[in-house]
């Protein structure tokens, strides 16, 4: 059942699930014999983040980054970091885990960050990416799926903080927002 607030699904539980056994299985491939350290940039790539680590079969850790950037559903131009990852990421492998590459300033500013504290290696995967709307000229090393230009909810991603727990990602109704 599609939540009343919504006027079509994008993405089914289903597509998403597979998709995300296929993304672990080429990260897996990529990353063999290194130990990566799995990075989330909370709140939005959480429930992204749950179901990709299950196919990831490497000694990995996970942390969280909170990053803000957005707000209603416009971004404004610049990111704060709210919370910083626990540990150093002094020679670490690490891999972002976004839950959409939009306007691109926030992965930009993160990854920037990331090298500065001494990361070996960033890359990033994005369960969603919006092409068109792409401002910093940059991309995600594994993308989920490409959405067009429409602003998209659930599986992670909020209009005011709602809508994360949905299990589909799907478009809103013009009178929701
Ligand atoms: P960027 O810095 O413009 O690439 O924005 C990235 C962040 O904006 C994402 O991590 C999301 O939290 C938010 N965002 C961008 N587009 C959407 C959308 O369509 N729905 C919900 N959140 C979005």
């Amino acid at each position: 059942m599609m939540h009343a607030d919504l006027k079509k699904i994008l993405i089914t539980q289903e597509e998403i699930a597979r998709r995300c056994q296929e993304l672990g299985d080429t990260i897996t491939n990529d990353y063999k014999g290194q130990k990566p350290l799995i990075v989330g940039l909370l709140k939005g790539s959480v429930p992204f983040m749950a179901e990709l680590i299950k196919h990831i079969d490497l000694d990995i850790e996970i942390d969280f980054m909170d990053v803000s950037s957005y707000e209603g559903t416009e971004s404004v131009g610049d990111v704060r970091i709210n919370k910083d990852l626990s540990n150093s990421a002094q020679g670490d492998d690490i891999l972002l885990v976004e839950d959409i590459v939009d306007t691109g300033r926030t992965l930009r500013r993160v990854i920037d960050f990331l090298y500065q504290k001494g990361a070996k290696s960033v890359r990033v995967v994005s369960l969603l990416d919006k092409p068109e709307r792409r401002v910093v000229d940059i991309n995600a090393d594994y993308v989920g799926f490409v959405v067009p230009n429409e602003f998209v909810v659930g599986f992670g991603l909020d209009y005011n903080q709602r809508y994360r727990n949905l299990p589909y990602v799907g478009v809103l109704k013009e009178e929701c927002y």
